[in-house]
């Protein structure tokens, strides 16, 4: 009977019951914040973001631009989660090539500078990546030419980085649809804006940070210990019906 105990008790607290650290890029933000407060109270929670997130509960915040400044010494991360990301839709003709550049250093090459600082922190055999895509990097959208690009860059890196570090760190993205956020507040100024985006989707919708927050978090959790190398779309059916 003790023994039992003594087993179940062990696989209590190296399983999902135990405290993990999550290093978040981006919890000032809509959905980075929504995912600060969906994560366990348990866990610990280390955040970059040039902003201090406005969340309920205790964190480790360093106020730093993920471009530019030295990053600081973390160690033993369970998961990285790479929020920043951008919303600039033109047409070809008025987009400049800093445009595009920039599109791709904040998607991209922040992502690339934490994974590098970072990825020989995450836990062996339970360390997660997640970043962010859009769903406008699978379907055609007008005006989408440089997130897309960017996007599409992310979701070649995330496929690319499950291959190189399986099977001990597992890499996903997200890729949402418009999603009520700061990020979002042009698409969705008004009630006319709000109505035609959610026109726009078979599911006659939009989504809320929280809701993307919690694909996130379920990604890097136990439960999505199978998963890797995924573009997890989360979009009111617009990346693959037609209504
Ligand atoms: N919202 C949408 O409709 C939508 C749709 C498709 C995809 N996505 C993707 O989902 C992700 C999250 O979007 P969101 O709507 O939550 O965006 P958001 O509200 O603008 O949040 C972005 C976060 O990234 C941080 N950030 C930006 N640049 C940074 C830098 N140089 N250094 C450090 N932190 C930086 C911001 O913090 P500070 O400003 O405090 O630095 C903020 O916390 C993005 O990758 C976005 O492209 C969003």
């Amino acid at each position: 009977m003790v023994k039992v105990k003594h087993k179940y008790l062990s696989l209590v607290t190296k399983g999902k019951g135990i405290m993990k650290k999550h290093l978040i890029i981006g919890g000032s933000g809509g959905i980075g914040s929504a995912i600060i407060n969906q994560l366990s109270d348990k866990d610990e929670i280390v955040n970059f973001s040039r902003r201090e997130p406005a969340v309920d509960r205790k964190i480790t915040h360093h106020g730093l631009d993920v471009l530019k400044d030295e990053l600081p010494e973390i160690k033993g991360i369970d998961s990285i989660i790479y929020c920043p990301g951008s919303i600039n839709l033109k047409p070809i003709g008025s987009l400049k090539i800093e445009d595009f550049q920039n599109d791709f250093n904040i998607n991209v090459l922040g992502a690339v500078r934490v994974i590098k600082a970072y990825h020989r922190e995450l836990k062996r055999n339970s360390g997660s990546i997640v970043m962010f895509s859009t769903v406008a990097s699978k379907i055609g959208m007008p005006f989408h030419s440089s997130v897309a690009a960017a996007k599409s860059g992310v979701e070649g890196l995330a496929k690319s980085l499950a291959a190189e570090l399986a099977p001990k760190v597992r890499v996903n993205c997200v890729a949402p649809t418009v999603t009520k956020t700061p990020l979002a507040e042009n698409l969705l100024r008004n009630e006319k804006a709000q109505e035609s985006t959610k026109e726009r989707h078979p599911l006659k919708s939009y989504l809320s940070a929280e809701e993307v927050a919690g694909m996130a978090v379920y990604l890097v959790s136990e439960q999505a210990r199978n998963i890797t190398g995924q573009i997890m779309g989360i979009d009111a059916g617009i990346g693959s019906v037609r209504s």
